[in-house]
């Protein structure tokens, strides 16, 4: 007898999808839910997955891409080790936040919401962060710094890739928050 989980594809994955449109419903009107769901639990939006999920709905893959790009909340690929959060929100940008996403931009080689091809940095810009009298603010893993420049910001930068190297644990990714550098 043959290998029946091959008819609906790898059936950890269509577990998975059951699991998903358990908790979201599965009509085309869930299909923002659905794609919240898959993100919240893959950090991105895997397509194996979403073929398997479209598979178990009837919604066709194409509709889940075409709700997808429409929003920027979605991402098509995984988030790197250290995600980086530039604050363009009012406060930030009038001091100088477009400064901090250029000097990064251009360190890291990523546009805005790219990864670094090793995987360890992801670049996105957010509105406010709350925390608008330490403008300009940068957030890695969580930890937000304020006050930055692009000096500083190179030095974070260097230094958590000084970090990796030596296989260590980051301040980011000790959780510490609210610091700034
Ligand atoms: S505008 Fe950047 S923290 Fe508020």
């Amino acid at each position: 007898m043959g290998c029946t989980c091959c008819k609906n594809g790898n059936s950890a994955l269509n577990a998975e999808a059951k699991d998903i449109i358990s908790i979201t419903g599965k009509e085309k009107e869930k299909t923002i839910p659905i794609l919240q769901e898959i993100q919240s639990r893959k950090g991105y939006i895997p397509e194996d997955l979403l073929r398997e999920v479209s598979g178990v709905t009837g919604i066709a893959v194409s509709d889940f891409y075409s709700v997808a790009t429409f929003y920027s909340q979605f991402r098509f690929t995984p988030l790197g080790k250290h995600l980086i959060r530039v604050c363009n929100g009012t406060a930030c940008f009038v001091s100088g936040a477009d400064i901090l996403f250029d000097t990064l931009s251009d360190l890291l080689k990523v546009g805005d919401g790219e990864t670094t091809e090793d995987g360890l940095f992801t670049l996105e810009t957010v509105a406010c962060l709350g925390c608008c009298s330490l403008a300009p603010v940068v957030m890695i893993s969580g930890r937000v710094y304020g006050k930055q420049n692009s000096d500083s910001v190179r030095k974070l930068i260097s230094s958590i890739i000084a970090d990796e190297a030596k296989g260590e644990k980051t301040a980011a990714e000790a959780g510490q928050t609210g610091g700034t550098a």
